[in-house]
């Protein structure tokens, strides 16, 4: 007896927003001018995720191993960041959004910090999409801190909830759905902890072509993906 499923739509999406340098390639220009098409996707994407009755959206946005990038790439990089994260703050109003962002914060910037650290507390009492930036984030790193954080505490034990209690985020739903565009198959040190039963959306859309379009083609994909949790 064959059985149409439908999946509820995910509370939580997390994106690895990939393809920007080559987009910018494509077209002869600096891999900034993908970064600055890339901030553009961020918005539509925002949009789309309001619209589809998405609660939360983790995007990921700067990692730890892309400190190894050119130096002018990530001044770039934190410039853009600090722009735009000027725009949601005002737009956050508007449209109820609450910032969070996830990450180690040192070596980060102290000027990104304090506008992390105002745009986190303006936002908190919103109540429509959370966005939860991931930045200078990687999944090891955020486990090791979960479990340093265990261990000062005295713990002698460690569960797996005492673990995803101390994840930077540990009130949010694991992301039922992750979309990496760009074409590439591979987390790159992304929620592993977070992932375990997530299902993997593949998109070959460069993150800057990426739009309302794409991100319900990947929704609708999910609604079909039949989610067994190990059992039958
Ligand atoms: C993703 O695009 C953005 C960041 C990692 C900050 P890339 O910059 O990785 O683009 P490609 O992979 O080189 O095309
Ligand atoms: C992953 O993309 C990190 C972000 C999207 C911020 P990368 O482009 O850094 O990943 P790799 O190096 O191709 O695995
Ligand atoms: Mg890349």
């Amino acid at each position: 007896m064959s059985q149409t499923l439908v999946n509820p739509v995910p509370q939580h999406i997390a994106i690895i927003m990939d393809g920007n340098g080559r987009w910018a390639q494509e077209r002869n220009l600096p891999r900034l001018a993908g970064h600055n098409a890339g901030a553009k996707a961020v918005e539509r994407t925002l949009k789309a995720a309001q619209k589809a009755g998405v609660k939360c959206l983790t995007l990921y946005a700067f990692s730890t191993e892309n400190w190894s990038r050119p130096k002018d790439e990530i001044e770039g990089l934190f410039n853009l960041l600090e722009q735009t994260l000027d725009r949601y703050t005002q737009d956050a109003a508007k449209h109820g959004l609450r910032l969070l962002v996830s990450g180690e914060k040192e070596p980060l910037p102290s000027a990104i910090l304090e506008k992390i650290a105002y745009s986190v507390k303006s936002t908190e009492h919103n109540t429509g999409l959370t966005l939860n930036l991931a930045l200078n984030y990687g999944a090891r790193q955020e486990i090791v801190h979960a479990v340093n954080a265990l261990l000062a505490a005295g713990k002698q034990q460690i569960s797996m909830q005492d673990i995803s209690q101390h994840l930077y985020q540990p009130q949010l739903p694991e992301p039922e759905l992750i979309i990496r565009t760009s074409g590439e198959e591979r987390l790159s040190n992304f929620l592993l902890w977070q992932a375990a039963y997530s299902e993997l959306y593949f998109s070959p859309v460069l993150w800057p072509d990426f739009n309302e379009q794409e991100f319900e083609k990947a929704l609708s994909d999910y609604r079909t993906r039949r989610r067994r949790f190990g059992a039958l």
